[in-house]
């Protein structure tokens, strides 16, 4: 049985993310999100919204289940009793972040290996941050978001634009 965590901060989730869980979820018996709660940043979302956006949207998969961690994820990959870490490469830009983070949890964690999914090419220009800049501006989501997710965040802006 192989288990398999992808960790994020899913601010909010995109369809770049929807697209690496649906592969890992073909890939693997069983798939773990796990939502990072930073207590340093501020998320345009608390980690309950973001966890449960992701539990809406991906409860169609059998074999996936969302849960939030605290402090390192080698920690939480032991935790879940997971094999390995996901995680998706957009281009070459984000190869040396992710290397680094790779290599540091695997000194940290030996047992834990680390494999990336190429990103669907539609989806390869996509992050977290362009879609919040783009709605604080009120452009159009609907190509970057599930439609539940979309809606939330327009719902959240105008939340934060009337404070
Ligand atoms: O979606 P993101 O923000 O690119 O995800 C980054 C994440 C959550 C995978 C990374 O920040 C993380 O693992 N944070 C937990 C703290 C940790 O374990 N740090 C050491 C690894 S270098």
């Amino acid at each position: 049985m192989a288990t398999a965590v992808y960790p994020g901060s899913f601010d909010p989730v995109t369809l770049g993310h929807m697209d690496i869980i649906e592969r890992t979820a073909q890939m693997m018996d069983h798939v773990i999100i796990g939502v990072l709660h930073n207590n340093s940043k501020t998320p345009l979302f608390s980690v309950e919204e973001r966890v449960k956006m992701l539990e809406e949207i991906t409860s169609h998969l059998d074999n996936v289940e969302v849960r939030f961690f605290h402090g390192l994820l080698v920690d939480f990959v032991h935790e879940c009793h997971a094999d390995v870490i996901v995680r998706g490469l957009r281009a070459i830009t984000d190869f040396e972040y992710e290397l680094q983070m790779a290599q540091t949890n695997r000194v940290m964690a030996p047992d834990i290996d680390t494999i990336f999914l190429t990103t669907n090419l539609r989806y390869s220009y996509l992050s977290s941050t362009t879609v919040k800049e783009i709605a604080f501006f009120h452009g159009k989501l609907e190509a970057f978001l599930h439609p539940e997710v979309a809606r939330r965040v327009e719902e959240k802006v105008k939340k934060l634009k009337n404070h």
